[in-house]
């Protein structure tokens, strides 16, 4: 089974290269690309596409890799001997699979490991991850086992930059960035979200986009989400073709612009534009 656009994705042919490399190699995939351009919705998609089930394990500024792994719960064991309990025995009843864990044990199949946005993690977690990717096996301490793969998980991690990644993390893993999506990909990414818009509208909102993504100086471009959403409004509110058409971005701020631009600078910028235009069109 190979993994190619769905119903509900669309994948560029260099992303189902990378995706099926990954997959024949082994080795971790990571998906590099600007917000909003896939990456999470990548990985649902793989697991559905190939038919295997999906485990997200979300990364903050707090994880650690030991979470991934397992966590020993000593509180409540701690309780549980005051209270006299018999279960305080077995230390394994007190220990706390991680997502790892539990993509080691799925059986009878392979499963999906989603890494979401590593990047947000400390900079050692890539490094504290380095064994067990490759190895796929990790040493219970407290138990003295050794839990191994049953079946090597298809993982995918990824990164939005905020950080660097270490080499030797890297080396482990093949690389993709999502490159912004040209035009014509752009049009099936939203035919798939709204298969019944009018194409008519969904040239003059493309338009509108990609003018305004091509203004320099923008500090956050919008991005396929944005569109997204967008297009979603424009659709609700029924806006008549024409509030679209022709509508220099460098004129006039755009209809519901609040889904596309999200911050004041922005739209300052896009207002100054649009004054300084109007002044030398008089
Ligand atoms: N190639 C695509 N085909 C279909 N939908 C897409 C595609 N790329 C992006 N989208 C849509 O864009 C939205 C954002 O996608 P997603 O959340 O995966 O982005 P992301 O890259 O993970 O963003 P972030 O970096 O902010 O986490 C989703 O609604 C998703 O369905
Ligand atoms: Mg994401």
């Amino acid at each position: 089974m190979r993994f190619s656009s769905t119903d509900t994705y669309i994948a560029t042919e260099d992303l189902m290269v990378a995706v099926n490399a990954s997959v024949t190699l082994e080795r971790p995939l990571l998906i590099k690309g600007e917000p909003g351009t896939g990456k999470t919705v990548l990985a649902h998609e793989i697991a559905a596409s190939l038919k295997l089930p999906l485990l997200t394990w979300h990364i903050k500024s707090t994880t650690r890799a030991q979470h991934g792994l397992y966590e020993y719960d000593a509180v409540s064991r701690l309780r549980d001997s005051q209270l006299g309990d018999a279960k305080v025995k077995d230390i394994g009843n007190y220990i706390r699979k991680g997502r790892l864990w539990e993509a080691f044990e799925s059986a009878p199949g392979r499963t999906v490991l989603l890494i979401d946005e590593i990047d947000k993690a400390d900079i050692e977690f890539p490094n504290d991850l380095l064994l067990e990717l490759d190895r796929m096996e990790f040493y219970v301490y407290e138990t003295g086992v050794t839990i191994r793969a049953k079946n090597r998980p298809i993982v995918i991690i990824t990164s939005n930059n905020e950080k660097e990644l270490p080499d030797a993390f890297l080396r482990r893993c093949f690389f993709h960035y999502i490159r912004f999506p040209d035009r014509e990909t752009m049009e099936r990414i939203v035919a798939v979200h709204f298969p019944d818009v009018k194409k008519l509208l969904v040239r003059e909102a493309l338009n509108v986009f990609f003018e305004l993504r091509e203004i320099q100086g923008l500090k956050k471009r919008p991005s396929t989400s944005e569109l997204l959403d967008w297009i979603k409004l424009l659709v609700a509110d029924d806006l008549p073709i024409e509030a679209l058409r022709a509508k220099d971005v460098k004129t006039a701020l755009p209809p519901l612009y609040g889904a596309l631009l999200k911050n004041e600078q922005d739209v300052h910028m896009l207002e100054r534009l649009a004054f300084l235009s109007r002044r030398e069109g008089r």
